[in-house]
């Protein structure tokens, strides 16, 4: 999954042969996910039309605050445009427009959404190459970044002009490649690895039957999704579970029983900085499995279970660098029970879930949790949706490793 999935990207285009390339890039853009509104500036429209524009991003594309022919059209507020988008990239920039840029100058809806903008921005300049080696052009390019706004270097190569040398503008692939490295580089949970643990596990009676429980590794699989959307290198280790996921820095090995649970897990626990044990492993297993299926009898039927092993547990024993979280599951003396577990498990962390709390547990899609740390503080969080406890799971983690 690309860095800029689900992003809402502000491309704006000033008047400069390259805009004929934003086709492509706004075509890159949504191939990656994010979505795009364009604005331009009036002579831009020269070089490439709104039309193919709003056709490829899917989007009204706008390039003056209002349209005078029109009279039903409405304000286009580069307020709202500059606070919607996410990454705001000037591409192409021309000399003219960088120098607004770099001045605080005003006169088109670029220029006042560029100064209304919040977020990131990036520009990718194209000029001709004396253009782009003139001091003045200089001192915009320079202002620019002490501003926080992020270059991206054009190109040496045959301009428009016919001359060659630098002031190409960066190919849109180079353009999105260097915004996506950008992103990543930022994110808060780069270079870490993380394990975590999901799903049910299913222990075999007989060739077609197993005892397992009612977990669905939802919780397990929002974990995994808000650490890797954070940049961490995740490896999710699964019970059987419905679940689907599809992110390039997640990992996900599948396993069916309590000890292939362990095994694998020890397998990546080593140089994992934080495992996150989320599964809901079962305590018990058949102690002989029969190799033939059970046939039905008059008489009742014993089996007899023996313990697995404690994956969190055996974990505990073993921790160095690693953080380590567990999850409880409880009905009764929750916090109680759960501070027993952290530190019988030798814990940095636990996850309380109650059953007494309504839409938290196995099979909804809300849960609700109360987080217990180290020094055995509690943090009660809302109900809330599975997706949103896993961002405050994850948070309460950084802030708790970087503390
Ligand atoms: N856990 C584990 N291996 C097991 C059992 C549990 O790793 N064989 C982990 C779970 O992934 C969870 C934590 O231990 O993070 C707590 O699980 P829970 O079932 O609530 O606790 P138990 O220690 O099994 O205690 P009890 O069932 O008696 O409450």
């Amino acid at each position: 999954m690309s860095m800029l999935s689900g992003k809402k990207v502000l491309l704006a285009i000033s008047a400069g042969i390259a805009a004929y390339k934003t086709a492509s890039l706004v075509r890159l853009f949504i191939k990656s996910g994010a979505e795009v509104k364009v604005i331009m500036t009036p002579a831009s429209k020269d070089f490439i039309t709104p039309l193919t524009l709003s056709t490829l991003s899917k989007n009204p594309v706008s390039s003056t605050f209002y349209d005078k022919e029109d009279e039903n059209e409405l304000w286009n507020n580069h307020v709202d445009l500059g606070l919607w988008a996410d990454i705001m990239l000037v591409a192409p920039a021309t000399a003219n427009t960088l120098s607004k840029m770099a001045n605080g100058t005003c006169d088109n809806l670029v220029l006042a959404t560029y100064l209304s903008a919040k977020c990131p921005v990036y520009f990718a300049p194209a000029m001709d190459l004396d253009m782009y080696q003139h001091p003045s052009t200089k001192i915009s390019l320079d202002t620019l970044q002490s501003f926080g706004n992020l270059l991206i270097p054009a190109t040496s190569g045959e301009l428009a002009s016919g001359l060659v040398g630098e002031g190409r503008m960066a190919e849109p692939e180079d353009i999105v490649t260097f915004i996506e490295k950008d992103i990543h580089s930022k994110l808060r949970l780069r270079g870490k690895k993380i394990l975590i643990t999901a799903g049910p596990t299913y222990e075999a009676i007989d060739p077609v039957r197993f005892i397992g429980n009612h977990s669905s590794g939802k919780m397990g699989f929002e974990i995994a999704k808000s650490a890797a959307n954070l940049g961490a290198e995740v490896v999710l280790i699964s019970g059987p579970s419905s679940q689907q996921i599809q992110h390039s820095f997640i990992q996900r090995v599948n396993v069916t029983s309590a000890q292939e649970m362990f095994e694998a897990v020890h397998k990546e626990y080593q140089d994992v900085d934080i495992a996150i044990l989320s599964a809901a492993v079962a305590d018990y297993k058949p102690k002989n499995v029969a190799s033939q299926k059970i046939k039905k009898k008059d008489t009742t039927l014993e089996i007899a279970l023996e313990p697995t092993q404690d994956v969190l547990a055996s974990l505990g024993k073993l921790k160095k660098q690693q953080f380590l979280v567990g999850f409880a599951l409880e009905t009764n003396n929750e916090i109680e029970n759960a501070k027993g577990k952290l530190q019988r498990k030798n814990l940095d962390m636990i996850v309380l879930n109650s059953l007494q709390d309504k839409g938290a547990g196995f099979a909804t899609n809300t849960n609700k949790v109360t987080i217990i740390d180290a020094d055995l503080s509690e943090t009660p969080f809302d109900l809330k949706s599975k997706s949103e406890v896993a961002k405050d799971i994850i948070n309460h983690i950084i802030q708790k490793i970087n503390a």
